[in-house]
């Protein structure tokens, strides 16, 4: 049980400086129950804690989850160079929350990016170690041939890398669309995957990571939502 007042829990939740959450508080912006609370001496229970602020529901959440369906020409640093960062396609409070991409994809890559403020979350995820299958739809400049499948199952070498990559998993889905499933997340691995194996990589998406997939979601580009238990439960290979 944690109990907090109102302002380190607004703070907590991404809306500003302890100051400034005093103010609000203090201003009458935030209600509990549906009674507004003007004092921040009062502490709540933070589990389960639902509070209203600017004329919006909100649940307290010690970190978040979230998985974005990340639509093409944003990018995950959180220093964008040439196109708006990932981050504005989300609530503001969550960049005070330090909410951060789970690796990355790259800019002209749609589909799933999971986000979240959780440092060891994160870490695990993007962990090679974790074996956890990244599921790629890749449409093709070439159309898509068994020797393709059969080399990138077996393994390409690519510049800089010590050892072939291989996918643990290929399978071709029409003409010029072509299933990859990965469980490294090399520097445009997909994309060097495909150039190595003498093809070139139009466009690609992220369908899936785990037994979680970007159908199941029903987002659409540019939509995110949190992760449930059983979701987060679903990245995690069995
Ligand atoms: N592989 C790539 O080439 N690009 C991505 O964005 C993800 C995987």
């Amino acid at each position: 049980m944690t109990k907090l007042s109102l302002d380190k829990i607004l703070q907590s939740q991404g809306f500003g400086t302890r100051k400034y959450c005093r103010g609000l508080v203090e201003d009458g912006e935030v209600s509990v129950n549906g009674e507004i609370i003007r004092s921040t001496k009062h502490s709540f229970e933070t589990e389960g804690l639902q509070f209203r602020i600017f004329d919006e529901d909100w649940d307290y959440r010690a970190q978040v989850y979230i998985v974005l369906n990340k639509p093409a020409n944003f990018e995950c640093s959180r220093k964008p160079s040439h196109h708006p960062g990932v981050l504005t396609l989300l609530p503001e409070q969550f960049n005070w929350r330090d909410v951060q991409p789970v690796g990355r994809l790259d800019h002209d890559t749609t589909g799933m990016l999971l986000m979240s403020d959780d440092g060891p979350f994160i870490h695990a995820q993007s962990s090679p170690k974790r074996h956890v299958p990244k599921v790629y739809q890749a449409t093709t400049a070439e159309p898509v041939t068994q020797e393709l499948v059969e080399l990138l199952l077996h393994g390409v070498k690519l510049h800089d890398e010590p050892a072939p990559l291989a996918a643990v998993h290929c399978q071709k889905l029409q003409e010029n669309l072509i299933e990859i499933v990965l469980e490294q997340g090399k520097y445009h691995q997909v994309k060097r995957m495909l150039a190595a194996a003498g093809n070139h990589c139009a466009a690609l998406q992220r369908t899936a990571i785990g037994k979680l997939t970007l159908e199941s979601l029903g987002l659409e580009e540019g939509e995110w939502c949190y992760l449930s238990e059983q979701q987060l439960a679903m990245l995690v290979p069995a």
